[in-house]
């Protein structure tokens, strides 16, 4: 467990990268800005064990003293994201291949494969190394394991990973024939008649793409042999330290999508994750909020804590805006407001050299009497003017809405009916109208159980694309039993091999339950579309009828002219609603909106103006006017 006793204010610190005449300094700067924790040895692996088997720990020794004496406590990390040149020099077979066949080099970092045994040997010697010499060090507080997991090369198409695919595979199907059923390999003659014939979906000629079912449990062996990984270093650390919590750090970030959180989230003692904003964005306080509702759902009631931002502009993106005075201060509570158990950064100090030179820190390079120092100051002392905040658990929403990593390994493969379509922005156009209509939202993965469902008033499902039958029932269940739902187009098509569910695009939960019988999808020709009351859409329409449900609007152009694009059903003691269209923004605000108050849900706040309560603690964020306000009840 993390300190209840605080909220953790902090980041990466890299002092290696430093004289130690500058250790001093930091300690001291730290003191004045209320850092209370730091993420230590990340990147360190070249300078911790310089040769084979030879390791070097004085100079971590003497800043875990440092940082002791001086009060700060020490997020431990087991150094393992980026291999030295010795290592992959000696051990080539340890970097990734691409989807092209492209070995990738050493220089840049995260260059290992998952399935690679001898990075798993060699890395698991120097977490050995790391845990057993620092378990009893009383700085650290909480042990890091590697960082950002999948961030770099997430898939790697080597043989020893094909060897580790085909073990998965027969690990997750009874015979080969369920396989072939499963993937439907009679198409184009892909018939596997034993595992070794297996491949990884590598590219393929031109105009074809691998077999759909092959890539999606690509993705999903991908997730499981990083995630093994992971398991591989914590239960090293827990031999030399069971007591102390170990995480690694996630990032919820819209378009990170190969590591599915929900699963990693059961295997850490504490969530963390990282959040940089989408600088070009107006809005991005949006796609924050969504962010760090989203990781309070992994957590789902563990604590969790933001673990790396920004005070400033990143380095990544192809222009990278500084923050404007007074936001970062709010992107921190809003943080806050939504469970994180603290605030960090990445990093303390802005490096001098190497690639993230330009990346803003805490201690910017022209030092502390700067505007990003005296702000991360400010913040420090607010986070340590309300350390009760950290025992409160963010007040749970009455609507909650799937989310699911799958969904998004779905729709990224081709041959699609359109290729606008990305799950991502639809989750968070639905988010957006939610946020700026006051609704507080929580999320729940696709597989929730029908009691997690039924402590909400509404669900709502957007591109849910694959269901299993028995998540297909949940959801029905739910629905029939009282819960209102909202199911969004595209959803319930395939089960989870990617088999298309027959009888009716949308299987039963949209032919039966909610009734409407989908024929055929029509991709919209048209920028936007008017719909008969006086909503407009985009993206999407389908040939469509009633089946038991009443529109609420028919497609007044396009294609599917009369089609149905808004229905509903009444359920007797709940409703369900389906959307056969993409809403553009203001009519998807004033459908989420009309149905909240139908169903008596509550809006605070709305536009640019966040009020969020954490136990007794209110958060006032108005990201228009830049102002925020924390009080207490
Ligand atoms: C990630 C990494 C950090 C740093 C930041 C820069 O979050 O974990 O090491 O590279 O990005 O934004």
């Amino acid at each position: 467990m993390l300190d209840h006793s605080k909220l953790y204010f902090g980041g990466d610190y890299n002092p290696e990268q430093w004289p130690k005449e500058v250790w001093a300094e930091d300690i001291a700067l730290m003191q004045k800005a209320n850092v209370n924790l730091v993420s230590l040895g990340i990147f360190s692996w070249a300078k911790i064990e310089q040769s084979e088997g030879v390791y070097t720990f004085d100079w971590l020794d003497e800043i875990m003293d440092l940082l002791d004496q001086g009060g700060i406590a020490v997020d431990m990390a087991t150094a393992t994201a980026s291999p030295p040149a010795w290592l992959t020099l000696k051990y080539p077979s340890v970097l990734p291949i691409n989807f092209d066949g492209v070995q990738l080099s050493h220089g840049g970092r995260q260059q290992y494969c998952a399935a690679s045994s001898i990075y798993r040997e060699k890395a698991a010697a120097l977490v050995e190394q790391i845990a057993k010499r620092y378990a009893k060090h009383p700085a650290i507080k909480m042990w890091h394991v590697n960082n950002e997991y999948g961030c770099h090369a997430p898939y790697c198409y080597c043989d020893e990973s094909r060897k580790s695919f085909v073990n998965w595979l027969k690990n997750h199907y009874a015979s080969i024939e369920e396989l072939n059923t499963s993937w439907g390999t009679d198409f184009w003659s892909q018939r596997y008649y034993s595992w070794e014939e297996i491949v990884v979906p590598k590219r393929t000629p031109d105009g074809t793409h691998p077999n759909p079912g092959q890539q999606i449990d690509f993705k999903r062996f991908s997730n499981d042999v990083t995630l093994e990984l992971f398991k591989m270093e914590r239960d090293i650390i827990k031999k030399y330290d069971p007591i102390k919590p170990v995480t690694t750090n996630f990032m919820s970030m819209k378009f990170t999508y190969a590591m599915d959180y929900f699963a990693w989230a059961k295997e850490v003692d504490f969530v963390s994750t990282d959040h940089y904003l989408a600088q070009h964005d107006i809005e991005n306080h949006i796609d924050l909020a969504q962010m760090a509702d989203l990781t309070r759902a992994f957590a789902k009631g563990k604590q969790w804590l933001l673990m790396e931002h920004s005070s400033s502009a990143v380095n990544w993106q192809p222009k990278n805006y500084a923050k404007i005075p007074g936001q970062e201060i709010r992107n921190s509570l809003s943080f806050v407001s939504r469970g994180s158990q603290g605030s960090m950064y990445f990093q303390w100090r802005q490096s001098q050299a190497g690639s993230e030179r330009m990346h803003s820190s805490m201690l910017p390079h022209a030092g502390e009497d700067t505007r990003v120092f005296r702000e991360v100051a400010e913040l420090g002392a607010i986070l340590a003017a309300h350390p009760e905040i950290s025992s409160y658990e963010t007040d749970k929403a009455a609507v909650a809405m799937v989310f699911d990593y799958e969904q998004i390994w779905a729709m990224m493969q081709a041959n699609m009916p359109t290729d606008d379509l990305s799950y991502p922005d639809t989750v968070a156009s639905w988010y957006r109208a939610l946020y700026k209509e006051g609704i507080k939202v929580d999320f729940v993965p696709a597989n929730a159980d029908l009691e997690t469902l039924k402590g909400y008033q509404l669900v709502l499902m957007p591109m849910a694309h694959m269901l299993t039958e028995s998540e297909e029932k949940t959801f029905t269940d739910y629905a029939t039993g009282g819960g209102n739902l909202v199911v969004g187009y595209f959803s319930n098509i395939t089960d989870r091999t990617l088999r298309v569910k027959l009888g009716g695009y949308g299987g039963n939960l949209v032919k039966d339950v909610i009734g409407v019988y989908v024929e055929e999808y029509y991709p919209l020709r048209e920028a936007s579309i008017k719909l008969s009351n006086g909503f407009t859409a985009k993206l999407w329409s389908e040939l469509s009828r009633l089946n038991g449900a009443e529109a609420i609007a028919t497609f007044e152009g396009g294609d599917a002219k009369g089609s149905v694009a808004l229905a509903k059903r009444d359920l007797g003691s709940s409703t369900a609603w389906y959307q056969g269209t993409e809403l553009e923004d203001d009519s998807q605000r004033k459908f989420f909106s009309g149905i909240c108050k139908e169903l008596g849900i509550e809006s605070v706040g709305g536009e640019h103006l966040e009020i969020t309560k954490r136990g007794p603690f209110t958060f006032e964020i108005d990201n228009a006017k830049n102002t925020f306000k924390v009080t207490r009840d």
